[in-house]
């Protein structure tokens, strides 16, 4: 978006930077006024931290604010998401990764597109230390804020150089155009040989064309599996793209077998036919009461004492 005069003006005349810090000077700010060069130095990184009384920056703050000051735009956060291809990993799929990955507590692991950290800081949780790479210094500002990785690189993932140093390598990269089969086959890079790598890829992997058939011979020469994620797994965070969660181990092993790759139509009929399980449940039950209705409803009327008639009459109902 292009920045507001006033906006610009507080952030050329009114900030001094140390560092990684910056400090806002002068006469205090009004509210609203603060609040718009506040989400102009979130954009570019900066936190407000209490304790320090500055915004912080996990690079140089001068050199964060530079490009806002010289071309009078910055990209806001909600721009950031759709550009950045920004989709957090629900809990049931980080869930779903990490058990498919095998983790134990000291296992060293990399998330190289790490995002605010959905996938890393549930690995920590569960006593992996972990190493992230993140493009965008706001989301990995948001995680060097959880305090449980042990590393944060602001840099671009796919021209950092190959570290084979990691047990385990679990990611949600983005899927624009392809890339994320460009980010798995360099994040294999970085596996220890008997490591193993777990990713959630676009469900286009699965499918067998031209762009996609150097990718599939890597994940079946390596022994790989892939797993069809459930339909609009990331509905919450935005995107309804269908998604697989694809295993790849750094060694081909010994007991591999050939890699099944899932068949679109048998989703769709999946989902089609089986619906939502909560609908089908509420469905069952109100089958339930309905019979169970009908079955009082003939309970009542034989007990009902049979009327005495006198032959030859007819009663009345
Ligand atoms: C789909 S989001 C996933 C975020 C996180 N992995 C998660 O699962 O919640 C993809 C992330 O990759 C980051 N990203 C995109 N291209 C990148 C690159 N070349 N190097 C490092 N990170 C990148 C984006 O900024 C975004 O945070």
């Amino acid at each position: 978006m292009r920045i507001p005069t006033d906006v610009l003006a507080v952030l050329s005349d009114r900030t001094r930077t140390d560092g990684h810090r910056l400090v806002l000077v002068g006469p205090r700010l009004t509210p609203a006024l603060y609040q718009r060069v506040n989400e102009v130095l979130e954009a570019v990184g900066g936190r407000w931290t209490k304790t320090e009384g500055a915004h912080l920056f996990p690079v140089d703050a001068a050199e964060a604010l530079a490009p806002v000051l010289t071309t009078g735009e910055v990209v806001t956060l909600g721009e950031k998401r759709t550009l950045a291809q920004y989709f957090p990993t629900p809990d049931p799929v980080v869930g779903r990764l990490i058990a498919l990955a095998a983790l134990e507590p000291g296992m060293t692991v990399l998330e190289p597109s790490a995002g605010s950290g959905a996938i890393a800081t549930a690995a920590a949780a569960r006593g992996a230390i972990v190493d992230c790479i993140e493009r965008d210094p706001g989301y990995a500002t948001d995680l060097l804020d959880t305090h449980v990785v042990r590393r944060v690189q602001v840099a671009d993932f796919l021209t950092t150089p190959a570290n084979p140093g990691y047990d385990r390598v679990l990611m949600n990269p983005p899927f624009t155009r392809g890339t994320d089969m460009a980010h798995v086959t360099h994040a294999l890079r970085f596996l220890k040989p008997d490591g193993l790598l777990v990713s959630v890829m676009s469900w286009a992997v699965a499918e067998q064309t031209g762009s996609t058939i150097a990718f599939r011979k890597l994940v079946e020469q390596r022994g790989g599996l892939v797993e069809a994620l459930p339909a609009r797994a990331f509905a919450q965070s935005g995107t309804t793209v269908d998604t697989v969660l694809v295993t790849i181990p750094a060694t081909r092993p010994a007991d591999a077998r050939p890699t099944v790759w899932p068949v679109r139509d048998l989703l769709t009929q999946d989902v089609e036919e089986l619906g939502n399980p909560a609908d089908i449940a509420a469905e069952i039950v109100a089958d339930l009461r309905k019979a169970i209705a009908a079955f009082e409803e003939v309970a009542a009327t034989l007990a009902k004492p049979e009327p005495i008639t006198a032959p030859g009459t007819v009663e009345a109902t």
